[in-house]
Parts: C-alpha cells; structure tokens; sequence
C-alpha cells in the first residue's frame, strides 16, 4: 500500500507522509510547519458506512487524520461531506434514521465508547450558516464554559476565546449586544470562538465560507492558520481556492467513496486519479 496516493478501495490512507508540505501562501503569515512522517495521527477511520433509512451514502470510508493540521474535504454536493464530518463527533445521532457503522478511533479511543457529551467538548462543529443563540455576545461565548461548570474568570476565559477566533477588536465595547446586531461574518467568527471556548482538541467546519465576503473568508482562512498549533482541523469546503490555500491535506470524495487524500499542493497539481482531476479543473460537480 502507499503511504499516500489514490485510494484503492478497502485500503487504509495513511498520511504517514514523508513528503513536506508547502501551500502557497496568500497572507502574511508565518512559515507553515512542514508535516512529516512523525505527525501523529488524531483519528483513525475505518470502514465508515453511515445510512439514512435504507440509503446507505457513505460506502466505507478508511482514512487517517493527522493532527495539528488542516485537512480540507471536497467533492460534488451530495457527496456526503457533511454526513462524513457529522460522524466525527456523532452529530449523525441526532438523525433519527441515520446508522452508522465502521470504526472512528479518536486518539486511539473509539468514539462509539465515549460519553457523547465529553466528545463533543473535545470535537467542536461550526456550521455553514451561523447559528449564534439569542443571547449577548459574551453569554454565545460563555455559554459551554458555563454548562461545563468552568471554574476561574468567565471574562477572561471569553475574551481569549474572541481573540482567538479574530473578533475581539470589534465586539469588546459591545459585549452585551445581542448576537443578531453582528454581521454574518462576525457572528460565523462567534461561531467559532463558542467552539473554540470550551478548548476543543478538534474543530470541524462545514463550508463556514460559504455566505461570507472575500474579506471576512480571509480573517477565517488565517485564523485557522492560527490554531493549527493547538488543534486540529477538518474543513468542508466548496470552494477549491479556498482548500488549496488553507489546507495541508486534502481528501476529494464522490458519490460516498474516498476517491483521493494528498497532501494539498499534491492534489492540486498532480491529482493520482483522473476523476480528481476533472473535479479540480471544474469538468463536473
Ligand atoms: N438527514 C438526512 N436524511 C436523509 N438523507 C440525508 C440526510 N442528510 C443528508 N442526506 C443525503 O445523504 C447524501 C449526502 O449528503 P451530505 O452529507 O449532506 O453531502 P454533502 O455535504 O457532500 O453535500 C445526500 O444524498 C443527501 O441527500
Ligand atoms: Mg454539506
């Protein structure tokens, strides 16, 4: 099997990679790390199948995601990106009809096994369409470390959280606003920076771009840039640019099948399987 390349099927991707990965860069940032053959691996993905009723839309999925970086998901809509990241941390449980099957290894832990509420502290979602609750700024933030019995100061612990999510700046004098006066890409950052307050070891995101200006995308393409360092992160994403740019590996999917997982400059340049290739140079999807 090799390490890295197209994926035959029942084959497990491993991103064992000793190749290092260097994305161009659009923003002022500093030099990525490279990832080599010692980044260890956050999940362990093997034989994922999830159906809805009868309609089985992931067919056994087999991958490794390596942690501390950020691995981008492509593919057509209806693809089953979403159901893919949903498994992750079991939000496919809140579909009455959906069955999963197959084994997800979380630091080597099967999530099936865990307390589904630690789960989802320690794998975080933001959604394509932000979804802050109708609450004040500070209490969308404060509002897991509050559930999760946080002890010490909440303000500091919530202005970290906006900091890190690059929003401070421009909600610190109107903390007890309500969410709904922020701007969609304000309240996609309040998103995160809810996510992000609890200290989750993974961030998933589904397409959170998708209804945001070029300049609000890039604020949350360089904050993921940011939190590499401390967690790991799976992001959704339609727009190609946005995954060459952004990521360091890149898993294309099709029709509920893995297709091909690269690093990023690889999948982008010199895809292994020729359906890949037709998907990056916009022949269908
Ligand atoms: N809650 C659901 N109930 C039934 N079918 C669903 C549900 N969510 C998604 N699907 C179906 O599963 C397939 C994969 O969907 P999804 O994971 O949302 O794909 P993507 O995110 O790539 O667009 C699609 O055929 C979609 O219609
Ligand atoms: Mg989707």
């Amino acid at each position: 099997m090799a390490s890295v390349g197209t994926v035959h099927s029942g084959n497990n991707v491993n991103l064992k990679s000793e190749q290092s990965v260097d994305t161009p860069q659009r923003f002022s940032l500093p030099p990525k790390p490279s990832v080599t053959a010692d980044s260890s691996l956050r999940f362990k993905i093997s034989g994922l199948k999830v159906s809805y009723g009868p309609k089985e839309v992931l067919h056994g999925i087999d991958i490794n995601i390596s942690s501390n970086v950020v691995t981008a998901l492509i593919g057509p809509s209806g693809c089953g990106k979403s159901t893919f990241l949903r498994s992750l941390n079991r939000m496919t449980e809140t579909v009455r009809t959906a069955r999963v099957e197959g084994d997800i290894l979380l630091d080597d832990e099967n999530i099936a096994d865990m307390d589904v509420v630690k789960l989802r502290r320690r794998v975080g979602m933001v959604f394509q369409r932000p979804n802050p609750f109708p609450k004040s700024i500070f209490d969308n933030v404060a509002y897991g470390l509050r559930i999760n019995g946080h002890k010490g100061s909440l303000s500091e612990s919530v202005e970290h959280s906006l900091r890190r999510a690059a929003l401070w700046d421009e909600v610190k004098d109107q903390l007890h606003k309500s969410a709904y006066t922020l701007s969609g890409g304000q309240q996609q950052r309040l998103c995160i920076a809810r996510a992000l307050a609890v200290d989750p070891e993974v961030l998933l995101l589904d397409e959170p771009c998708s209804a945001l200006d070029p300049v609000t995308t890039a604020k949350i393409e360089e904050l993921l840039f940011q939190l590499k360092p401390s967690c790991t992160i799976v992001i959704v994403t339609h727009n190609m640019q946005q995954a060459a740019r952004a990521s360091d590996f890149t898993a294309f999917l099709l029709e509920g099948r893995l297709i091909e997982y690269q690093p990023t400059p690889k999948l982008f340049t010199t895809p292994a399987d020729p359906r890949t290739e037709a998907y990056i140079t916009g022949r269908f999807g």
